[in-house]
């Protein structure tokens, strides 16, 4: 084996690889951060709004426009989100993943100064601005991320790999909440520090993205640039003869031109790409709508209504759990599958809930519930990362093949994004209207998701795109054939189409 080239699961990974997942997921992180850094330095950036309005109008800002200005602030991250994710089909396509990825920094470095700035400039416009431009560099990290990483991974590692997406979003999370303790930068003088801090990902990505290539997939089957994409597989596997990767790029780039090309509505309209894109919204939703950010948004007082001790540090230990879990998924993903995995998580999440639920209304009575109610948000995070949390990031790109994959991207993304909105926005009201009973409803939706899974969700793992393409399409086109149990069958037995994977 060559130096510098590291062996994993049978495959040989080298630097390039490396070093070219790594600046993708550096999107992912800068993600996890900005989803995280709110939480801690709520009240002394609301002190700083007020302060603003006092030197403007030499009075005290009413509380309920201090309610208004911050819920503002912490749900316009969504809004950009979910405007910018919808046009990662389109951006993906016209300026190449690798180029997308390089400009979408712009906005990133925008947003980042903007909150940055905005104590000096003493603007809370320029904060909740900078939150929309931040939230829109990070609708379309959500998708180009994935999408490059999917297309430049190997068959056999594709999950782990995917899985990695999450594992950087957890990871920012979690530095975000450590930074924003306040024996760090969670305080009234340093909070702008911590905002405009998120200039720095970016900055990582925008200096090592020219020395990773432009994914061989996209230049090959989209640009037919035949003698650039064999020059990046070269790159990227480090082996001279890349002609069995190149004949599985052609035998998918045959089936697309045969097809039409693959608008946002046609993935609905089509029978061929039916199933494949609700399955996509239905793991989307289910990310969103387990209620996991009901705890990351909310953990501080949720953790307070439980009665712990110190919830600031109980929302770090939640932070760790949600990272160890993920490397977790990040080992098994291979082994126990997708399908496996996302059922597992989704079941146990729904327990946790239960015994959240239990817990909290026995609180009063019983004192010692609080630990159990800490314990079971800590499970409730742990099962999210074995399953919900990293899988319908990756999974979308591999339900499709790389004809309708950017669109199924965009609207896969999108749905995410509004489903975040959403539990951002309602938790607080139907927490106030619930009480300890709020995450009874959040049982109820893991419930349904879990038996979603199990009928209808098929498993990928160890299949080339074009085989799980060919297994939607022999399921559209015969019918009522069963795809769940065709697609849950060993890779062996696919090989129909040839041993074409990129093993
Ligand atoms: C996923 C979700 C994100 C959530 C995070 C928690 O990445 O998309 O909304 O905050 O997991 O780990």
């Amino acid at each position: 084996m060559p130096d510098g080239f590291q062996q994993l699961g049978g495959e040989t990974l080298t630097g390039t690889f490396v070093l070219s997942v790594f600046t993708a997921v550096l999107g992912s992180l800068e993600f996890g951060y900005n989803i995280g850094v709110i939480n801690a330095p709520q009240k002394i950036i609301e002190e700083d709004y007020n302060a603003t309005w006092v030197h403007r109008y030499g009075e005290s800002i009413p509380a309920g426009t201090l309610t208004s200005l911050w819920s503002l602030s912490v749900a316009i991250f969504s809004i950009g989100g979910m405007l910018s994710s919808f046009c990662v089909g389109f951006v993906s396509e016209w300026l190449g993943r690798r180029k997308a990825m390089l400009i979408n920094n712009m906005f990133a470095f925008i947003g980042g100064s903007l909150m940055g700035l905005s104590k000096l400039c003493r603007s809370f416009e320029m904060m909740i601005l900078g939150r929309f431009v931040i939230g829109a560099y990070c609708g379309l990290a959500s998708g180009l991320t994935p999408m490059y990483v999917g297309e430049i991974a190997p068959t056999s590692l594709r999950g782990a790999l995917g899985t990695l997406h999450q594992l950087a979003i957890v990871t920012g999370i979690l530095i975000a909440q450590v930074l924003g303790l306040e024996s760090l930068l969670g305080v009234a003088d340093l909070w702008p520090i911590l905002l405009g801090l998120s200039v720095v990902p970016a900055v990582f990505q925008m200096a090592l993205l020219p020395f990773c290539p432009e994914s061989p997939r996209f230049l090959y089957i989209v640009r037919c640039q035949e003698h650039q994409a064999k020059r990046g597989l070269r790159r990227l596997t480090g082996r001279q003869d890349v002609s069995s990767m190149l004949a599985e790029m052609k035998e998918e780039k045959r089936k697309m031109d045969m097809e039409r090309k693959v608008s946002i509505l046609e993935l609905f309209r089509s029978p061929l790409y039916r199933q494949p894109i609700i399955i996509s919204i239905l793991l989307q939703l289910s990310q969103q709508l387990s209620g996991i950010n009901a705890i990351f948004y909310y953990s501080t007082s949720i953790f307070m209504k439980a009665g712990v001790q110190s919830p600031v540090y109980a929302t770090i230990g939640a932070g760790v759990v949600n990272c160890a879990f993920t490397v977790v998924s990040l080992f098994l993903i291979e082994r126990m599958g997708r399908r496996t995995l996302h059922m597992l998580g989704l079941g146990g999440m729904c327990i946790c809930a239960v015994i959240m639920t239990m817990a909290l209304a026995l609180l009063d009575s019983v004192p010692w519930m609080s630990y159990i109610s800490m314990l079971s948000i800590f499970g409730f995070v742990a099962f999210f990362e074995i399953g919900p949390g990293p899988i319908p990031w990756f999974f979308v790109a591999e339900l499709f093949s790389q004809g309708p994959r950017p669109a199924a991207m965009a609207v896969a993304g999108f749905s995410n994004w509004t489903a975040n909105f959403i539990i951002g926005m309602s938790f607080q009201y139907v927490a106030d209207l619930c009480g300890p009973y709020v995450f009874l409803i959040f049982a109820v939706l893991l419930l349904f998701f879990l038996i979603f899974t199990f009928f209808r969700v098929p498993e990928t793992r160890g299949k080339t795109f074009d085989q799980i393409a060919a297994n939607f399409h022999q399921d559209s086109v015969g019918g009522m054939m069963d795809m769940d149990m065709d697609l849950d069958k060993p890779s062996t037995e696919l090989d129909y189409l040839g041993d074409e994977s990129i093993n």
